[in-house]
């Protein structure tokens, strides 16, 4: 039975994170406190940091400076495969899927290459493995689409079974960048159903561009502008922040 207290605790935070090249600061300085079960949202301009503060969670850029303590451990210069161990998964675009495969075949892949990381999992059967993969696909509204090619997905199609894809790690926290990115406006209508899906079992901390998505699924937000936060709170609290809409605004006048 899992601990109520645990529930509302935090998954992960950071401490000071900052990412620099050369001069020029990436993240600076970036106190995060992501609770479990949360669909935490990341949102800000292009360039305000939001994919440099998910790829150093997950451990593909390391940080110049500064801490990130997952499950109360520090995961120091710990590598993606080993974050991945300890239950921290990402979505990848394009690099995830395997084409020739079909969608079952590819989320029971993912199912197997997480049981041969732990040894004591191997006595599982090719059965569980293919029901649990059923599940997912399930979960992603993939099902219907079991037996079909991967390459013949719909863009949106693709984004749900890389979701389902990383579900197959049993991620405790599941990174997504921009996954509304490619979907039709039916899927993305969707996608807040099955990341609420998701958050029964994980949590997810996502950088999304689209409004809309944002406020159906944030549990929280964050808005970052030139690597730093500059507000956090629900949705509502986030998006009526003066600070917020200046920087959009100014964001909409450049674009
Ligand atoms: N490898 C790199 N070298 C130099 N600058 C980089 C590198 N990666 C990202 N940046 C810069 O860091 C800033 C933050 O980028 P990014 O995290 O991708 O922003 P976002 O995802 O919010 O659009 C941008 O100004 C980007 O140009
Ligand atoms: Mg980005």
């Amino acid at each position: 039975m899992e601990d109520p207290a645990t529930r509302t605790g935090v998954l992960i935070s950071t401490r000071g994170l900052s990412k620099s090249y050369g001069p020029f600061k990436a993240v600076d300085d970036v106190d995060l406190d992501v609770r479990e079960h949360d669909i935490h949202v990341f949102i800000g301009p292009n360039g305000a940091g939001k994919s440099t503060v998910l790829n150093m969670l997950g451990g593909q850029i390391l940080p110049t400076s500064g801490d990130i303590i997952f499950d109360g451990k520090s995961l120091g210069a710990s590598t993606p495969s080993s974050r991945a161990r300890a239950g921290i998964g990402r979505s990848f675009q394009l690099t995830s899927i395997i084409p020739g495969f079909t969608c079952l075949e590819n989320v029971v892949l993912a199912v197997q290459a997480h049981r041969g990381l732990f040894g004591l999992l191997r006595l599982r059967s090719k059965e569980q493995d293919v029901a649990l993969a059923q599940e997912l696909l399930n979960l992603v509204d993939l099902r219907p689409a079991a037996e079909v090619p991967a390459e013949l997905l719909s863009h949106g199609q693709q984004r749900q079974l890389e979701i389902a894809v990383a579900l197959g790690g049993r991620p405790r926290l599941l990174l997504l960048d921009e996954p509304s990115s490619g979907m039709s406006a039916h899927e993305r209508s969707r996608l807040g159903d099955l990341l609420k899906r998701v958050v029964n079992t994980a949590t997810v901390v996502m950088a999304e561009h689209d409004v809309h998505v944002v406020r159906t699924v944030a549990s929280r937000v964050t808005a970052f502008a030139e690597g730093k936060k500059l507000a956090e709170g629900s949705a509502d609290e986030v998006f009526d922040s003066a600070d917020v809409r200046r920087v959009f605004l100014r964001g909409r006048r450049d674009a």
